[in-house]
């Protein structure tokens, strides 16, 4: 079975979490292809999609919202489950969901939706960044943990399994 696996990440901590889950999928025998967003032009190939997305002043990037906006109603047919990354500091800040991930969700049906912790790193950062962070008082480190990463990769790679023997009618 293949995967999309599209990531919208600004400074590369969101683009890890995505490789980190296709690795975990792979493992469980599945095809992935962890793409950008914005090179997508059709998900006709895969059964199932995987969107990832940063979030940056509460909001999903935008690369991410247009992918959804270029194929709601195929992603409606497909199993599909959405990530974020970033909340940093400890305990992590800010709590919730990204505003507009409920949405998303229903416009796709999607199965869940988590959000992983993030990474900041001051350096390499454009100035206005830093002037959000400084703003923020947004702590710098590196707070993805790998381990619920993998948990959450291995329930949807048990779905999909289960999923795929439901569609290909081995249980009556
Ligand atoms: C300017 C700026 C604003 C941010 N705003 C938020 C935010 O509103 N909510 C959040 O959870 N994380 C926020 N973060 C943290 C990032 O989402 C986090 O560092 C994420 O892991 C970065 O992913 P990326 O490296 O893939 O771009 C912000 C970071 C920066 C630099």
């Amino acid at each position: 079975m293949k995967v999309l696996l599209p990531v919208a990440s600004r400074h590369g901590a969101t683009q890890e979490i995505g490789d980190a889950i296709a690795e975990v999928l792979r493992a469980s025998g599945f095809e992935v292809d962890v793409v950008d967003p914005d090179e997508v032009e059709d998900i006709e190939d895969y059964e199932s999609v995987i969107l990832g997305s940063s979030v940056y002043v509460g909001r999903w990037a935008a690369s991410a919202r247009a992918f959804v906006d270029r194929f709601a109603g195929r992603l409606a047919q497909r199993p599909v489950w959405l990530f974020s990354s970033g909340p940093v500091g400890d305990p992590p800040a800010p709590t919730g969901d990204p505003e507009e991930v409920g949405v998303l969700m229903r416009r796709m049906g999607a199965r869940g939706h988590r959000t992983f912790g993030g990474r900041l790193d001051r350096g390499g950062l454009a100035l206005a960044e830093r002037a959000v962070v400084a703003l923020l008082q947004a702590e710098p480190g590196d707070f993805r943990q790998w381990a619920d990463v993998q948990d959450w990769a291995s329930q949807i790679a048990e779905e999909l399994h289960a999923w795929e023997i439901r569609r290909l009618g081995y249980v009556p």
